[in-house]
């Protein structure tokens, strides 16, 4: 009998670019606690626009500084299917805020080739993450999931149940919002990982929060839900607009 994940920890920040700094920080401390405990941490990226700001937090000599990023690897929870040079690609937005500013051995990041076929680079990235995570006490240390308005969360969308489903790491998906195809990690990996933290900030999506978090379990209308970490926790860092529509009190900001 497996022991059901434990409850979602939801963090509330007064203002987005608090918001930022507490998972800036969380980001640093998950790094050290896998360091510590194994020589190596290993996360997984999210693209869209929230994280943009985490990744600058993250690329000043403040926070840079306290990651031994000689022992870090770098992948992604999903790409969008475009070349790395496109202002849609995820690897280019974390590569230009944080990733060519620290001394990340090249070798370390793990870019999904989003000008490849999708079906042929998932498979290859599939394969990557499983040679990633295979050597004795490897694990995905932390993910970084953002959530659509829609209840996305990396390229999970609504509906797509042969996704969700997979027995696969890594699967292509395709976004019928954008009429783009993506290549994004399942359920089946996102759950393996140490932690999966959410960043969510903006009133536009404290409605989605709120049925995420507190409304029907509905998991492959609101993929978002698929996500429950089986040996791990799942963390929300909100800003005040996005818990805005949440009935429960949410953890104190942590440290404080
Ligand atoms: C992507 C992301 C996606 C994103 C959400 C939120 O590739 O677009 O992985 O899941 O996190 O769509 O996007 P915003 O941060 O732009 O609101």
């Amino acid at each position: 009998m497996t022991a059901a994940p434990s409850p979602a920890r939801v963090e509330v920040l007064p203002s987005t670019e608090l918001a930022a700094e507490a998972a800036a920080a969380r980001f640093v401390a998950a790094a050290a606690r896998a360091l510590q405990a194994r020589g190596t941490f290993t996360v997984a990226l999210s693209g869209g626009h929230t994280p943009q700001r985490v990744y600058q937090l993250l690329a000043t000599p403040r926070l840079a500084t306290r990651v031994d990023w000689s022992r870090v690897q770098v992948c992604w929870g999903d790409e969008r299917c475009v070349p790395p040079d496109s202002a849609e690609s995820n690897f280019r937005l974390a590569q230009e805020a944080l990733l060519s500013h620290v001394p990340l051995p090249a070798s370390h990041v793990h870019r999904i080739r989003g000008e490849d076929a999708p079906e042929q680079e998932a498979r290859r990235y599939d394969a990557l993450m499983r040679r990633l995570l295979a050597g004795p006490g490897s694990r995905l240390d932390l993910v970084l999931l953002g959530l659509g308005t829609d209840g996305h969360t990396a390229s999970l969308f609504p509906g797509a149940t042969s996704v969700h489903d997979s027995a696969e790491w890594v699967a292509p998906a395709f976004s019928e919002r954008n009429a783009q195809w993506r290549i994004t990690f399942t359920p089946r990996l996102i759950n393996a990982a140490a932690e999966a933290m959410f960043l969510v900030w903006g009133a536009e999506k404290a409605g989605m929060v709120a049925r995420v978090l507190e409304g029907p379990r509905t998991p492959h209308d609101i993929p978002a839900q698929l996500i429950a970490p089986m040996h791990g926790e799942a963390v929300w860092i909100l800003d005040r607009g996005a818990a805005a529509a949440l009935r429960a009190r949410a953890a104190p900001p942590a440290g404080s």
